[in-house]
């Protein structure tokens, strides 16, 4: 008598514990998990120097998730939430791009940095950015051999890297961008 009136409650316990075990997951998956992509900019932003760090406000980690994140400064996003655009263009950021994941980041369009105090070298993954149309690095201090590898980025259609400071020539790789203009 007593265990066939126990079972029935303590499933019904169960279905409740499990229901509210099922909202707590749902409810912090939507509020806690950034996006991939917003991850990779948010670890970029850790290497930069603080006062660096400070121009990016916008970039947080409340803001990081895949509604919030295309709303960052200098980012423009496509219709599923995936970053096409970075133009940061006269921010003294002061750093380097070598932290910058751009594996993470494949549906770029635009990379727009001009006078943005960017040194050391350009980053190789920029060549697997095979929807790259817009690469602008004027007026910064970059430096190091040419970046040969942006000749494989058949995409690209206007490059610049006006006023830096590369140590070699313009080699023939980049005659092989045939859609530059
Ligand atoms: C740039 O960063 C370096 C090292 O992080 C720092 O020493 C320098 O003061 C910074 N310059 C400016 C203009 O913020
Ligand atoms: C940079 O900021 C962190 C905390 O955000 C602090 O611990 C560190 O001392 C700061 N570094 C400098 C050089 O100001
Ligand atoms: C975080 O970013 C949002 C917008 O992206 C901004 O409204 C908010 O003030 C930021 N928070 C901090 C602590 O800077
Ligand atoms: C890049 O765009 C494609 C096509 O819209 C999409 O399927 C993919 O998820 C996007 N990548 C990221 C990392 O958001
Ligand atoms: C980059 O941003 C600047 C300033 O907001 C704007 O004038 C310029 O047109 C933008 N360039 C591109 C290629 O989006
Ligand atoms: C570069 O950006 C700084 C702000 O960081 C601005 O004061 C300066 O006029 C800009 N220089 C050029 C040549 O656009
Ligand atoms: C990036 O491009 C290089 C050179 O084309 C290639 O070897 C490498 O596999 C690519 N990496 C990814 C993650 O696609």
């Amino acid at each position: 008598m007593i265990s066939s009136y126990k079972f029935p409650h303590l499933l019904s316990m169960a279905t409740l514990l499990l229901l509210v075990a099922v909202h707590l997951h749902s409810s912090a998956a939507v509020a806690v998990v950034p996006s991939t992509e917003a991850n990779a900019l948010l670890e970029w932003k850790s290497q930069l120097p603080n006062r660096s760090r400070a121009l990016f406000s916008s970039w947080n980690d409340s803001s990081s998730t895949s509604s919030g994140f295309c709303s960052w400064k200098g980012l423009t996003c496509d219709a599923w939430q995936s970053v096409t655009g970075l133009n940061l263009s006269h921010i003294a950021i002061n750093g380097t791009l070598q932290g910058l994941n751009f594996l993470s980041l494949p549906n770029l369009t635009t990379i727009v940095f001009i006078n943005c105090s960017l040194s050391g070298g350009i980053p190789s993954t920029i060549s697997n950015l095979s929807k790259l149309t817009t690469f602008d690095l004027g007026i910064n201090s970059f430096s190091g051999g040419f970046p040969v590898f942006l000749g494989y980025i058949t995409s690209l259609q206007y490059l610049s890297l006006s006023d830096n400071y590369f140590t070699s020539t313009i080699p023939g790789s980049i005659a092989t961008l045939s859609n530059l203009t």
